[in-house]
């Protein structure tokens, strides 16, 4: 299965008087232009959809995404608002389902897609509290036979000095770490939030954070050679091969 990932598009309403607007706007439209050459089998959107949760907002993540010929599936962020994403998105019926998070499974596919909530309405930490663990350990062993690529916003770990204790909880991010151990039928976990490209062991399986689809906010990457040039993520997922990651830079 070919997984495309967006992550941390940040997308603000149209401003002319914000050049961010139109560049984050630019950056989304490049990538899903690219996005369906590779036509992939789904994309899946870690959160930061947008900057500050606002209807509007949405409404142009709604345009700029509309020409994606794969199906989408999103995880909020800590910037998104869970009720006006769910609002924008009506169409999307796994989104409809949830209640107070906005978390599912999608068995449509070879491999098993989990959408985890990390987000709680106002909180730039991470959650993972236990109706969240109770839900996702009653999930995967749903199907425990099925090889599952988990996707959440925050992830569940250090890097370096520069995301530390990203979770508000103490022991939230272990217990996360802790459910996905037990279950080897998981293959992979992809994160956004941090904005920079990180991939690692985590719990037996591995791990990917990817940077931020808007340049404007992007840490970590080669400027002089990336300069302006949005990168989304391309993840073959199988139960032989686990998880095989690549990142592609959109053409300048
Ligand atoms: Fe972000």
């Amino acid at each position: 299965m070919l997984v495309a990932q967006i992550s941390d598009t940040h997308i603000l309403a149209p401003d002319p008087d914000l050049p961010a607007a139109s560049l984050r706007a630019d950056c989304l439209r490049r990538c899903v232009a690219d996005i369906n050459c590779q036509e992939p089998d789904a994309v899946l959107l870690t959160g930061d959809t947008v900057q500050h949760g606002r209807a509007d907002e949405y409404a142009l993540l709604q345009r700029l995404l509309s020409p994606l010929a794969a199906p989408f599936f999103p995880v909020p962020g800590n910037r998104d608002d869970k009720q006006v994403l769910r609002a924008a998105f009506t169409e999307r019926r796994f989104l409809a389902e949830g209640g107070e998070f906005l978390h599912y499974a999608i068995d449509d596919y070879d491999v098993r897609l989990v959408g985890i909530d990390s987000t709680l309405s106002g909180e730039r930490k991470g959650r993972f509290c236990e109706a969240r663990q109770a839900w996702l350990e009653a999930t995967l062993d749903a199907r425990p036979d099925m090889p599952t690529l988990l996707f959440i916003h925050h992830p569940p770990f250090d890097v370096d000095d520069h995301y530390v204790g990203g979770y508000r909880i103490p022991g939230e991010a272990a217990a996360l770490e802790a459910i996905v151990r037990r279950r080897p039928q998981v293959v992979g976990m992809l994160c956004g939030h941090v904005h920079w490209s990180v991939s690692r062991a985590w719990a037996g399986t591995e791990a990917c954070i990817m940077p931020s689809v808007a340049v404007d906010l992007r840490k970590g990457i080669d400027e002089t050679e990336a300069r302006g040039r949005p990168v989304y993520m391309l993840h073959r997922v199988s139960r032989g091969k686990g998880l095989v990651s690549e990142a592609r830079m959109v053409e300048a």
